[in-house]
């Protein structure tokens, strides 16, 4: 058997390479039109940092794991086809900053039609709006050759970044979902046949196509709802005195709520909540179900709303101006274990700190800053030259926080836990803060050293 995946980037990389190693037997190839993050991948320095994957691409790569940018040639000689393409949110025309745009999977979509000689399993591994698949069956039943036949699955994933090689190693569950035909239940059954090599077969769990889509917009949904409600409780516990942990944790231990993703924040990020939770906005208002629109649509609100508390207390407490003044932010990612910034509530505190002439001292071990300045610069609307003015990054927390007002904690690296908050108070300018973002710090001891703290969910 031989896999195409079509887009190698932060799931069709891991996904693929994790069935690389468990399945010898199969030839997995991952394409994609971009050479410069193919010959990344081809590289010593492959171009996404998850923990474990790099093990994995080293002794799967040229064995039965390749990169290639031939995305016709791996097409015609594949079995299956994962379409593993970018699915951002539409930024003009119809539902523009709510839909998704699929003019990505619909151009892999039209390829695979275009190229294919025999029978192929086309597999939507992408978050896609329920019943995409039915479009794209159209456009491969429209544009193939005659003869050439097509089936469809829908296969998500759900592994979350940082813990990608874990969760693809042991997942909750592998969902596939398929056209409730003879050639959909094959197919179905081709595909349940790798994920066998290592997942249990209890794991696996089969349902109707479109089921399997919204599945991937609700689990989403749901996992982000989940922080903005305890996210919505800290504003609740900051003004009544009540503990956001000691909530969270008392609530958690009803067996019926569960104690994951329960942890107050900054604001949740990452490329795919707020995008799917639009995209099920969208879908909600085509639907003509206004309430249901409004109902998801406040998750993302009250994510907004966090961010914007917290940047604003920040300013409150450093007496009400950060003109001038230097505040270090500790990590850019959108979480730990992860270089990937997207959506990361860092962007959205530093411009708001930028916006009030503030410096910004920045560290993350994983971000790059070249990163850092696309994200502000390019993509987040910061000038160039006030960003050059205004900006650094350092090597260290030590280096970053030198000199500063205030250290900002964004991502919940482990390294912040555990930093020698003497040695940085000792080099700051006093009174010296600390804004724990993520709920990591302990905020006591740091008391203890001479800091004012500051963190969401609780009055020190
Ligand atoms: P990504 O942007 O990292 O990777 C997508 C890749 O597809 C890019 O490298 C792009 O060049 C390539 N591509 C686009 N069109 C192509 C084409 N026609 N032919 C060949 N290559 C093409 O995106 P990602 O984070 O891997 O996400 C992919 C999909 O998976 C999205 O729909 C996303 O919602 C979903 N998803 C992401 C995660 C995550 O943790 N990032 C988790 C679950 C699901
Ligand atoms: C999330 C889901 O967890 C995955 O199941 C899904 O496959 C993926 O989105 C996707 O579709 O892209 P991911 O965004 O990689 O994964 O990471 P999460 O661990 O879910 O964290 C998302 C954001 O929420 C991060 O900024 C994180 O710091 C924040 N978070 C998470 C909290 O603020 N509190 C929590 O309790 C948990």
């Amino acid at each position: 058997m031989a896999i195409c995946c079509i887009g190698a980037g932060y799931v069709g990389g891991p996904t693929c390479a994790v069935i690389a190693h468990k399945c010898p037997d199969i030839k997995v190839t991952i394409v994609d039109i971009n050479q410069q993050r193919i010959d990344a991948w081809n590289s010593q320095n492959i171009p996404i940092y998850e923990p474990g994957l790099e093990e994995i691409v080293f002794a799967q790569r040229g064995k039965n794991l390749f990169f290639s940018t031939d995305v016709d040639g791996t097409i015609l000689e594949a079995d299956l086809i994962f379409v593993s393409v970018n699915t951002p949110t539409k930024k003009g025309g119809i539902g523009a900053g709510f839909a998704a745009d699929l003019a990505y999977v619909e151009a892999a979509t039209r390829n695979i039609a275009k190229i294919a000689k025999s029978h192929k399993i086309v597999i939507e591994k992408s978050t896609v709006p329920c019943r995409t698949a039915e479009s794209m069956r159209k456009i491969l039943d429209a544009n193939s050759r005659p003869g050439v036949t097509f089936d469809i699955l829908s296969n998500p994933e759900f592994l979350a970044e940082g813990t990608a090689i874990k969760d693809l190693l042991h997942p909750d569950r592998v969902l596939i979902g398929h056209l409730d035909t003879e050639s959909g239940k094959r197919a179905q059954e081709a595909l349940t046949s790798v994920y066998a090599h290592w997942v249990p077969k209890e794991r696996i769990v089969t349902t109707r196509l479109w089921s399997s889509e919204l599945t991937k917009l609700a689990a989403n949904a749901m996992l982000a709802q989940r922080i903005s409600s305890i996210n919505s409780l800290s504003a609740i516990c900051e003004a009544t005195g009540a503990d956001v942990d000691e909530v969270a944790y008392a609530c958690g231990l009803d067996s019926r709520i569960g104690p994951k993703f329960l942890k107050a924040s900054v604001g949740f990020g990452g490329s795919c909540f707020q995008k799917d939770i639009l995209n099920l906005v969208y879908l909600s208002q085509s639907l003509h179900l206004p309430e249901v629109a409004e109902y998801w649509n406040q998750v993302v609100i009250m994510n907004e709303y966090q961010k914007r508390r917290f940047a604003e207390q920040v300013v409150r407490e450093l007496f009400n101006t950060i003109t001038n003044k230097k505040i270090a932010i500790f990590g850019f990612a959108f979480k730990k274990d992860t270089g990937d910034t997207r959506e990361s509530a860092a962007i959205t505190l530093i411009q708001y700190f930028l916006k009030e002439n503030a410096n910004i001292r920045v560290y993350d071990p994983k971000v790059p800053e070249s990163q850092m300045r696309y994200d502000l610069v390019v993509d987040g609307g910061v000038d160039q030259a006030h960003y050059n003015k205004f900006v650094t990054v350092h090597d260290s927390a030590y280096a970053a926080a030198e000199g500063c007002d205030a250290v900002v904690v964004v991502t919940e690296w482990d390294e912040f836990k555990t930093l020698d908050y003497t040695k940085i108070y000792e080099k700051m300018n006093k009174p010296a803060c600390v804004f724990d973002g993520r709920l990591i710090l302990p905020l006591n001891k740091l008391k203890d050293i001479g800091f004012k703290t500051i963190c969401i969910g609780k009055s020190l």
